[in-house]
């Protein structure tokens, strides 16, 4: 049994990876997020059938589910895509610790989790697809942990990229700009006074993920959508830091 396996399909990226993998003639699409309702509504929609997999993904009994669902079911998984995610934008003092230790649960620590529990399932020419974000192109203060996180997303992806390579299993990071999805109902502090005076350039989701699935199946190891943000890497990797900071400061409130 062929499957995909797409984590945060409840909403915007994930939501529209599924949409997507829907049409490549998979035997299933497992999806995972917490909200229910919403993952049913999804397989409604789709003609693949739909497993739906309602799951915290930062608690270990919900992952030891997955893992057991893998093992009894042994499926080839022929992709998978790590979406699951969230960022707050603010200072030190005003994201909570809760809420800091919740992004690097998510964002890193059930990341490496699901790849891990899934590569066993993996054979050559499958492919990986991690959500990473055009904030770990350098270190960004006010959205801090959030960008940092990311950063350990790009260099994760580069590492097992080729540590897969023996396997001829690809690893391809998706780093967005903005993107037009749920994300910015969590993402803002009320009471922050840092995040972006505005949203600019703004991605769709669907635009994003064409180009991420194109240049999973060419292999790539990192997927950039839109001339802004092929800007912002190639600045993150040859300007000078000091100018990157100032740069993003002079864009926040
Ligand atoms: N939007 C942007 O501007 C942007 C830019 C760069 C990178 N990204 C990254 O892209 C990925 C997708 O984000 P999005 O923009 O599509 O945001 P989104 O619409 O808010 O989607 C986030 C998904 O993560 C799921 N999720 C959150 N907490 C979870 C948990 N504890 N366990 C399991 N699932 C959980 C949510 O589902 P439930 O709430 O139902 O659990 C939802 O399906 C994230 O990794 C994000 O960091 C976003």
């Amino acid at each position: 049994m062929n499957i995909a396996l797409i984590t945060g399909a409840s909403s915007g990226m994930g939501r529209d990876f599924a949409r997507l993998l829907d049409k490549e003639g998979l035997d299933q699409l497992w999806v995972v997020a917490r909200r229910e309702n919403r993952l049913e509504e999804l397989q409604e929609q789709l003609t693949t059938p739909v497993k739906v997999l309602a799951a915290d993904l930062t608690k270990s009994e919900d992952l030891q589910r997955i893992t057991e669902l893998l093992a009894s079911e042994k499926p080839r998984v022929k992709c998978l895509v790590n979406c699951a995610g969230f960022g707050k934008f603010g200072d030190y003092e005003e994201i909570a610790l809760e809420h800091q230790m919740d992004m690097i649960d998510l964002n890193v620590k059930a990341l490496v989790s699901v790849t891990q529990i899934t590569l066993p399932y993996m054979s050559r020419g499958d492919r990986i697809i991690q959500l990473c974000s055009s904030s770990a192109f350098f270190p960004l203060p006010y959205l801090n942990v959030y960008a940092s996180t990311k950063a350990f997303v790009q260099h994760y992806s580069y590492g097992l990229q080729e540590e897969l390579k023996p396997r001829g299993i690809t690893v391809t990071q998706v780093s967005p700009g903005w993107v037009q999805t749920e994300f910015f109902d969590g993402s803002q502090n009320d009471t922050s006074k840092h995040a972006p005076k505005k949203y600019s350039p703004m991605y769709s989701s669907m635009q994003v993920v064409q180009k991420a699935i194109k240049d999973a199946k060419k292999g790539k190891p990192v997927s950039v959508c839109g001339t802004f943000v092929k800007f912002h890497r190639l600045a993150g990797r040859f300007a000078p830091r000091w100018f990157m900071k100032a740069q993003w400061r002079s864009r926040l409130r």
